[in-house]
Protein backbone atom coordinates (compact mmCIF):
# COMPACT_ATOMS: atom_id res chain seq x y z
CA UNK A 1 0.00 0.00 0.00
CA UNK A 2 1.03 3.95 -0.87
CA UNK A 3 2.67 5.77 2.05
CA UNK A 4 0.27 7.47 4.90
CA UNK A 5 0.24 10.93 5.45
CA UNK A 6 -0.45 12.86 8.73
CA UNK A 7 -3.39 14.96 6.77
CA UNK A 8 -4.77 11.53 5.74
CA UNK A 9 -4.96 10.44 9.12
CA UNK A 10 -6.69 13.32 10.17
CA UNK A 11 -9.13 12.98 7.67
CA UNK A 12 -10.15 9.73 9.39
CA UNK A 13 -12.05 11.42 11.99
CA UNK A 14 -14.96 9.70 12.42
CA UNK A 15 -14.19 7.24 9.32
CA UNK A 16 -12.78 4.22 9.48
CA UNK A 17 -10.81 3.31 12.33
CA UNK A 18 -7.14 4.01 12.99
CA UNK A 19 -4.84 0.64 13.52
CA UNK A 20 -2.13 2.36 15.40
CA UNK A 21 0.89 0.10 17.23
CA UNK A 22 4.13 0.98 19.24
CA UNK A 23 7.55 0.40 17.19
CA UNK A 24 11.42 -0.10 18.57
CA UNK A 25 12.67 -1.97 15.47
CA UNK A 26 13.47 -2.35 12.16
CA UNK A 27 12.30 -5.88 11.88
CA UNK A 28 9.61 -5.36 13.96
CA UNK A 29 8.29 -2.04 12.21
CA UNK A 30 8.96 -3.87 9.04
CA UNK A 31 6.23 -6.89 10.14
CA UNK A 32 3.72 -4.56 11.70
CA UNK A 33 3.92 -2.00 8.63
CA UNK A 34 1.80 -3.56 5.82
CA UNK A 35 -1.21 -3.65 9.20
CA UNK A 36 -0.94 -0.27 10.68
CA UNK A 37 -2.14 3.27 9.69
CA UNK A 38 0.25 4.57 12.34
CA UNK A 39 3.08 3.50 14.37
CA UNK A 40 4.82 5.20 17.12
CA UNK A 41 8.03 5.13 18.81
CA UNK A 42 6.90 4.89 22.17
CA UNK A 43 8.79 6.12 25.17
CA UNK A 44 7.26 3.00 26.74
CA UNK A 45 10.44 1.97 24.97
CA UNK A 46 12.03 2.71 28.03
CA UNK A 47 10.35 0.30 29.90
CA UNK A 48 9.73 -2.91 27.43
CA UNK A 49 13.06 -2.51 25.55
CA UNK A 50 15.49 -0.97 27.77
CA UNK A 51 14.15 -2.22 31.42
CA UNK A 52 13.06 0.77 33.31
CA UNK A 53 10.73 1.87 36.10
CA UNK A 54 8.93 4.57 34.19
CA UNK A 55 9.26 6.41 30.98
CA UNK A 56 10.91 9.54 32.95
CA UNK A 57 14.44 8.21 32.51
CA UNK A 58 14.32 7.82 28.79
CA UNK A 59 16.33 10.25 26.57
CA UNK A 60 16.22 12.77 23.20
CA UNK A 61 19.29 10.41 21.95
CA UNK A 62 17.67 7.09 23.02
CA UNK A 63 13.87 8.25 20.72
CA UNK A 64 17.00 9.08 18.20
CA UNK A 65 18.21 5.98 17.89
CA UNK A 66 14.63 4.18 18.34
CA UNK A 67 13.32 6.53 15.41
CA UNK A 68 16.14 6.08 12.88
CA UNK A 69 15.37 1.85 13.27
CA UNK A 70 11.89 2.05 12.85
CA UNK A 71 12.16 4.29 9.75
CA UNK A 72 14.35 1.42 8.31
CA UNK A 73 11.59 -1.27 8.66
CA UNK A 74 8.87 1.17 7.59
CA UNK A 75 7.32 2.03 3.96
CA UNK A 76 3.65 2.65 4.37
CA UNK A 77 2.85 3.76 7.82
CA UNK A 78 2.78 7.45 9.60
CA UNK A 79 5.66 7.11 11.85
CA UNK A 80 5.24 9.28 15.07
CA UNK A 81 8.25 10.03 17.76
CA UNK A 82 7.47 10.62 21.41
CA UNK A 83 8.94 13.55 22.59
CA UNK A 84 11.00 12.32 25.87
CA UNK A 85 10.95 13.89 29.63
CA UNK A 86 12.34 16.88 30.29
CA UNK A 87 12.32 17.80 26.51
CA UNK A 88 9.19 20.66 25.54
CA UNK A 89 7.73 21.05 29.19
CA UNK A 90 9.42 24.46 29.53
CA UNK A 91 7.91 25.49 26.35
CA UNK A 92 8.72 26.12 22.60
CA UNK A 93 11.88 27.66 23.38
CA UNK A 94 12.76 24.10 24.67
CA UNK A 95 10.11 21.78 22.16
CA UNK A 96 11.69 23.59 18.95
CA UNK A 97 15.28 22.45 18.74
CA UNK A 98 14.25 18.98 20.48
CA UNK A 99 11.10 18.54 17.94
CA UNK A 100 13.64 19.07 15.05
CA UNK A 101 16.17 17.01 16.32
CA UNK A 102 13.73 14.31 16.06
CA UNK A 103 12.73 15.13 12.72
CA UNK A 104 15.56 15.69 10.96
CA UNK A 105 17.85 12.73 12.76
CA UNK A 106 15.03 10.21 12.38
CA UNK A 107 13.04 11.03 9.23
CA UNK A 108 10.37 10.42 10.90
CA UNK A 109 6.58 12.48 10.21
CA UNK A 110 5.46 13.96 13.33
CA UNK A 111 6.19 13.96 17.45
CA UNK A 112 3.77 13.13 20.27
CA UNK A 113 4.15 15.48 23.54
CA UNK A 114 1.81 14.30 26.62
CA UNK A 115 -0.31 17.30 28.06
CA UNK A 116 1.42 19.37 30.53
CA UNK A 117 1.23 23.25 31.63
CA UNK A 118 1.12 25.67 28.92
CA UNK A 119 0.75 22.96 25.86
CA UNK A 120 -1.63 24.93 23.55
CA UNK A 121 1.29 27.26 23.29
CA UNK A 122 3.48 24.39 22.63
CA UNK A 123 2.00 22.36 20.17
CA UNK A 124 0.91 25.84 17.81
CA UNK A 125 4.18 26.98 18.05
CA UNK A 126 5.67 23.60 16.56
CA UNK A 127 2.42 22.92 13.80
CA UNK A 128 3.21 26.32 12.62
CA UNK A 129 7.06 25.68 12.16
CA UNK A 130 6.25 22.38 9.81
CA UNK A 131 6.34 19.80 12.66
CA UNK A 132 3.01 18.11 12.74
CA UNK A 133 2.12 17.27 16.55
CA UNK A 134 0.14 14.39 17.94
CA UNK A 135 -1.28 15.12 21.64
CA UNK A 136 -1.89 12.77 24.37
CA UNK A 137 -4.33 13.06 27.10
CA UNK A 138 -5.86 11.31 30.01
CA UNK A 139 -3.18 8.83 31.84
CA UNK A 140 0.22 10.89 31.33
CA UNK A 141 2.79 8.17 32.10
CA UNK A 142 5.57 11.07 32.00
CA UNK A 143 3.67 11.82 35.53
CA UNK A 144 4.36 8.39 37.30
CA UNK A 145 7.19 10.77 39.44
CA UNK A 146 4.30 13.26 40.73
CA UNK A 147 1.26 10.47 40.48
CA UNK A 148 3.28 7.47 42.44
CA UNK A 149 2.50 5.08 39.35
CA UNK A 150 0.37 4.91 36.82
CA UNK A 151 -3.59 5.95 37.20
CA UNK A 152 -6.43 6.27 35.08
CA UNK A 153 -8.41 8.82 35.06
CA UNK A 154 -11.86 10.75 34.36
CA UNK A 155 -13.75 9.36 37.84
CA UNK A 156 -13.54 12.53 39.47
CA UNK A 157 -15.45 15.89 37.73
CA UNK A 158 -11.97 17.74 38.05
CA UNK A 159 -10.06 15.15 36.13
CA UNK A 160 -12.35 15.14 33.39
CA UNK A 161 -12.50 18.64 33.20
CA UNK A 162 -8.81 18.92 32.91
CA UNK A 163 -8.92 15.82 30.14
CA UNK A 164 -10.99 17.76 27.86
CA UNK A 165 -9.14 21.39 28.31
CA UNK A 166 -6.56 19.86 27.38
CA UNK A 167 -7.75 17.95 24.56
CA UNK A 168 -9.53 20.64 23.72
CA UNK A 169 -6.41 22.74 23.77
CA UNK A 170 -4.01 20.61 21.36
CA UNK A 171 -7.08 20.10 19.38
CA UNK A 172 -7.42 23.74 18.36
CA UNK A 173 -4.03 24.15 18.27
CA UNK A 174 -3.69 22.09 15.24
CA UNK A 175 -2.51 18.72 16.81
CA UNK A 176 -3.89 15.81 14.38
CA UNK A 177 -4.67 13.57 16.48
CA UNK A 178 -4.90 12.71 19.77
CA UNK A 179 -4.17 10.28 21.97
CA UNK A 180 -6.44 9.23 24.77
CA UNK A 181 -4.89 6.88 27.73
CA UNK A 182 -6.23 5.47 30.91
CA UNK A 183 -9.32 6.96 31.05
CA UNK A 184 -13.33 6.30 31.64
CA UNK A 185 -14.98 5.25 28.68
CA UNK A 186 -17.67 7.78 28.60
CA UNK A 187 -14.80 9.99 28.98
CA UNK A 188 -12.89 8.95 26.05
CA UNK A 189 -16.08 9.20 24.24
CA UNK A 190 -16.61 12.70 25.33
CA UNK A 191 -13.17 13.66 24.13
CA UNK A 192 -13.75 12.28 21.14
CA UNK A 193 -17.54 14.15 20.61
CA UNK A 194 -15.24 17.42 21.60
CA UNK A 195 -12.05 17.57 19.26
CA UNK A 196 -12.32 17.87 15.69
CA UNK A 197 -8.68 15.72 15.58
CA UNK A 198 -9.37 11.79 15.50
CA UNK A 199 -8.87 10.22 19.22
CA UNK A 200 -6.84 6.97 19.19
CA UNK A 201 -7.95 5.26 22.56
CA UNK A 202 -5.70 2.87 24.94
CA UNK A 203 -7.31 1.44 27.89
CA UNK A 204 -9.94 3.82 26.72
CA UNK A 205 -13.06 2.78 24.78
CA UNK A 206 -14.31 1.19 21.37
CA UNK A 207 -15.90 5.09 20.88
CA UNK A 208 -12.12 6.62 19.82
CA UNK A 209 -11.23 7.02 16.15
CA UNK A 210 -8.66 4.42 16.43
CA UNK A 211 -6.92 2.40 18.72
CA UNK A 212 -3.30 1.92 20.04
CA UNK A 213 -1.83 -0.65 22.01
CA UNK A 214 2.40 -1.09 23.39
CA UNK A 215 3.15 -4.30 20.76
CA UNK A 216 5.36 -5.82 23.46
CA UNK A 217 2.26 -6.22 25.49
CA UNK A 218 -0.19 -7.34 22.47
CA UNK A 219 2.48 -10.11 21.37
CA UNK A 220 2.99 -11.09 25.09
CA UNK A 221 6.62 -10.15 25.24
CA UNK A 222 6.53 -7.74 28.73
CA UNK A 223 5.58 -9.42 31.15
CA UNK A 224 3.69 -6.31 33.66
CA UNK A 225 0.83 -5.59 31.15
CA UNK A 226 -2.70 -3.38 32.73
CA UNK A 227 -5.82 -4.74 32.12
CA UNK A 228 -6.79 -3.12 29.23
CA UNK A 229 -4.42 -5.55 27.01
CA UNK A 230 -5.55 -8.39 24.89
CA UNK A 231 -2.73 -10.43 24.53
CA UNK A 232 -3.05 -11.76 20.93
CA UNK A 233 0.11 -14.00 21.14
CA UNK A 234 2.29 -15.45 23.96
CA UNK A 235 5.63 -14.84 22.64
CA UNK A 236 7.15 -15.09 26.34
CA UNK A 237 5.77 -18.83 25.97
CA UNK A 238 7.29 -19.27 22.64
CA UNK A 239 10.66 -17.94 23.65
CA UNK A 240 11.37 -19.72 26.98
CA UNK A 241 10.55 -23.66 25.47
CA UNK A 242 12.76 -22.78 22.53
CA UNK A 243 15.69 -21.52 24.42
CA UNK A 244 15.59 -24.09 27.13
CA UNK A 245 15.84 -26.67 23.69
CA UNK A 246 18.55 -24.88 22.43
CA UNK A 247 20.53 -25.09 25.49
CA UNK A 248 19.89 -28.68 26.22
CA UNK A 249 20.96 -29.40 22.54
CA UNK A 250 24.57 -27.06 23.08
CA UNK A 251 25.16 -28.96 26.35
CA UNK A 252 24.21 -32.31 25.48
CA UNK A 253 26.59 -31.93 22.01
CA UNK A 254 23.54 -32.08 19.69
CA UNK A 255 24.29 -28.62 18.56
CA UNK A 256 25.28 -27.72 15.43
CA UNK A 257 24.73 -30.72 13.53
CA UNK A 258 26.39 -31.81 10.34
CA UNK A 259 24.09 -30.30 8.02
CA UNK A 260 24.61 -26.81 10.31
CA UNK A 261 28.51 -26.20 9.69
CA UNK A 262 30.45 -25.81 6.77
CA UNK A 263 32.41 -28.20 4.88
CA UNK A 264 34.21 -28.87 2.27
CA UNK A 265 32.18 -29.19 -0.97
CA UNK A 266 31.24 -32.24 -2.00
CA UNK A 267 32.39 -33.19 -5.50
O1 LIG B 1 4.95 5.35 24.72
C1 LIG B 1 3.93 4.78 24.30
O2 LIG B 1 3.94 3.59 23.94
C2 LIG B 1 2.70 5.56 24.19
C3 LIG B 1 1.45 4.85 23.78
C4 LIG B 1 1.02 3.90 24.84
C5 LIG B 1 0.37 5.77 23.39
O3 LIG B 1 2.72 6.74 24.45
NA1 LIG C 1 4.62 7.53 25.35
Amino acid sequence: PARLTVPAIRARKGGEKLVCLTAYTAPMAGLLDPHADLLLVGDSVGMVVHGLPNTVGVTLDMMILHGQAVMRGVRHAVVVVDMPFGTYEAGPAAAYPAAVRLMQETGCHAVKLEACAGIGETTAFLVQRGIPVMGHVGLRPQAAMVEGGFRAKGRTEAERMRVLDEARAMDAAGAFAIVVEGVTGDLAGEVTRAVGAPTIGIGASPDCDGQILVTDDMLGLFERVPRFVRRYADLRGIIGPAVAAYAEDVRAGRFPAPAEQYGVKPG
